[in-house]
């Protein structure tokens, strides 16, 4: 595996893919890699000839209040695991290469809507950071694949509307999340938690299954649903930031012809704010 830090030789290189008719993959990451990340970097491997692999922690998507300076770098153990999977290229740009004239004047990528609702809603300006970083990610290694986490499934639901909007010539693959054997979805964020609340947490994830299993069962009473499961988790510790029951494509209010639903819920668990997400599809 090669590590790469500078954007003109990593463009080099793709020059020469593309000379080889290599179809290329791309697995953008902030570091502190888990098995959740390292599940993207192996469905990749199995549907591109080159994998290329980011670790940039980035400023824009970060708000005032929130853990940019805490946030865990790992780089050796990242490496190590990357290397270990046959990543080709790892990519590791500074806050300077990517941002040279600084985030005040910083040309960002906004796309409305899909961004302000939900997480967007609780963390202004976050998808707008986090689709202008992925737009110039995807310039600097132009793949054709791309990779991303059901676990931030609005993030997922923003690039693939910033790629349809932008007419941008890649496919985004979404890859399910991965849990711990407890149900509890792996983030880089619960290492933050202490053993207590590491042993409360699973319980976030329990509610959606069971919310998922009431609408499955013909329950359609979504705000008293929400409701009942949002005094649970409050019950069981946590403070809840949402739950919500939208349309899994657009992430809209559901209709009651909408089948295809998704459960997003972020709470906090101390000083750690947990989001978890399930999908039901209804008969
Ligand atoms: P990060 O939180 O490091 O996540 C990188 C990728 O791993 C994302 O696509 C995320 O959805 C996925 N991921 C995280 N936990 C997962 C899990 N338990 N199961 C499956 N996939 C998981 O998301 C970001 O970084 C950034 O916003 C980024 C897209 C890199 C832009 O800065």
């Amino acid at each position: 595996m090669q590590v790469i830090s500078d954007i003109t030789q990593l463009r080099e290189k793709r020059r020469q893919w593309q000379i080889d008719g290599k179809v290329i993959a791309f697995v953008p990451t902030m570091g502190n890699l888990h098995h959740g990340h390292l599940r993207l970097v192996q469905t990749a491997k199995g549907k591109a000839d080159i994998v290329v692999a980011s670790i940039f922690v980035n400023p824009l998507q970060f708000g005032p209040d929130e853990d940019l300076d805490a946030y865990p770098r790992t780089l050796e153990h990242d490496k190590a695991a990357l290397e270990a999977l046959g990543v080709d290229v790892l990519f590791t740009p500074t806050v300077n290469d990517i941002y040279p004239r600084g985030l005040e004047q910083q040309t960002f990528v906004e796309v409305p809507g899909i961004s302000y609702m939900i997480c967007g809603a609780s963390r202004p300006g976050h998808f707008r950071g986090v689709a202008t970083i992925v737009c110039k990610l995807f310039n600097m290694v132009q793949p054709n694949l791309a990779f991303f986490g059901e676990k931030d499934f609005q993030q997922l639901q923003v690039i693939r509307a910033m790629v349809q909007d932008l007419s941008m010539n890649l496919q985004i693959h979404g890859v399910p999340t991965v849990r711990e054997p407890d149900g509890l979805a792996m983030s880089s964020r619960n290492n933050y938690l202490t053993s207590e609340e590491r042993e409360k947490a699973p319980f976030l994830y329990r509610c959606l299954r069971e919310l998922s299993d009431h609408l499955e069962l013909g329950r359609r009473d979504f705000r008293r649903l929400i409701s009942d499961y949002s005094t649970q988790l409050t019950e069981a510790g946590f403070k809840v930031d949402y739950i919500e029951i939208r349309d899994a494509a657009t992430l809209l209010h559901p209709s009651h012809e909408d089948t295809r639903l998704v459960i997003l819920a972020a709470a906090f668990m101390g000083k750690t704010r947990l989001i978890d997400n399930i999908c039901v599809e209804l008969k």
